[in-house]
């Protein structure tokens, strides 16, 4: 069986990536998961420089989720080149990077950065983190911001470039196909939706940045329209994520039209879920007969579903 897709010009052995901000940098999880045995794994999100991030409380469980504003704590890319990559590249992890930036500048010095580095395979460019006030998703939010962001990146880099879509818009679509005219390789969405949850007995807000970002099952048949939305409308790969925690929901996503698919909170609750996720795969492949998991990509039958409808 057959469980390798294609992003662009990147070849991945399966579609299990493991989503940024979940995973640490990806060092941190060696003694409990084979790094070269996911299709790839999204490291933190990464500015120019540290980042100290939030003070606490930034994270709160939710019915079916969790809410967090970490604010993108991190140790910044040159540090993430010297300190963690060289051990990534030893574990053959294929390693995409979440680049962040309050700038254009900012994306393209950082993208720039990580293209002179050996060992990254593409860039997943964070233009939707909901829990910062400066640059993020102030791009992620505009259309033009959108394009001015990835069409800056593109021509700094070689590097197969994934901008990450915030589902904090009216029109997700029109973001993904800004992305694709600025030149991106693919689009991964989505991001946290921004939320909220107040303490009734003392009325404050859970969370320091008072707001946060919703991710976990809770999200998943949002994340899952808008997956199959932007697949309607443009031809780049999609990585799809929200909410999955088993491998029917990383299928679905698949169905619905995304090439590979991320995991994030699940990875919280069961950090041995990896293996399952591939397994079910299989399992589902074989039941169904299939030969190649990229047959499944986008395949929703909603022409069947039209005529049921209308015969009943
Ligand atoms: C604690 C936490 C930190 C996150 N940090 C990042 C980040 O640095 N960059 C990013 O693009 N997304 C970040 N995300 C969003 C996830 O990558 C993912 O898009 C989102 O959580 C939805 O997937 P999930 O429901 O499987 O978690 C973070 C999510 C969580 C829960």
């Amino acid at each position: 069986m057959d469980l390798s897709v294609t992003i662009g010009s990147l070849h991945l052995k399966n579609p299990v990536i493991a989503a940024s901000g979940c995973f640490g940098y990806g060092v941190e999880y060696a003694g409990v998961v084979d790094l070269s045995s996911l299709g790839g794994i999204v490291v933190k999100g990464l500015f120019l420089e540290e980042r100290e991030g939030h003070p606490a409380p930034r994270i709160v469980e939710t019915p079916a989720g969790m809410l967090n504003a970490i604010g993108l704590q991190g140790i910044g890319v040159r540090r993430f080149v010297d300190e963690k990559l060289p051990e990534l590249r030893a574990r053959n992890a294929t390693v995409i990077v979440n680049v962040c930036g309050t700038t254009i500048d900012e994306y393209v010095e950082v993208s720039r950065i990580l293209s002179d580095a050996d060992g990254v395979a593409a860039i997943e460019l964070n233009i939707s983190c909901p829990n910062i006030k400066e640059g993020g998703i102030q791009f992620g939010c505009s259309l033009s911001g959108t394009f001015d962001v990835v069409s800056s990146v593109r021509k700094a880099t070689r590097l197969p470039i994934f901008p990450k879509l915030t589902p904090n818009v009216t029109d997700v679509a029109s973001f993904a196909r800004a992305a694709e005219e600025g030149g991106a390789d693919a689009v991964s969405l989505v991001n946290t939706f921004l939320a909220m949850v107040i303490d009734i007995e003392t009325r404050r807000p859970k969370i320091s940045n008072i707001v946060g970002g919703l991710s976990g099952p809770a999200i998943r048949p949002i994340a899952v329209r808008m997956v199959y939305e932007c697949r309607q409308v443009v031809k780049i790969p999609i990585l799809g994520m929200g909410g999955i925690v088993d491998a029917r929901d990383a299928l679905e996503f698949m169905i619905a039209g995304a090439s590979a698919v991320q995991v994030g909170t699940a990875n919280f609750v069961d950090p041995f879920i990896w293996p399952k996720l591939l397994d079910g795969m299989r399992d589902y492949l074989q039941r169904h007969s299939l030969a190649r998991i990229s047959d499944l990509i986008g395949t929703v039958d909603v022409e069947s579903k039209h005529k049921e409808w209308i015969s009943s």
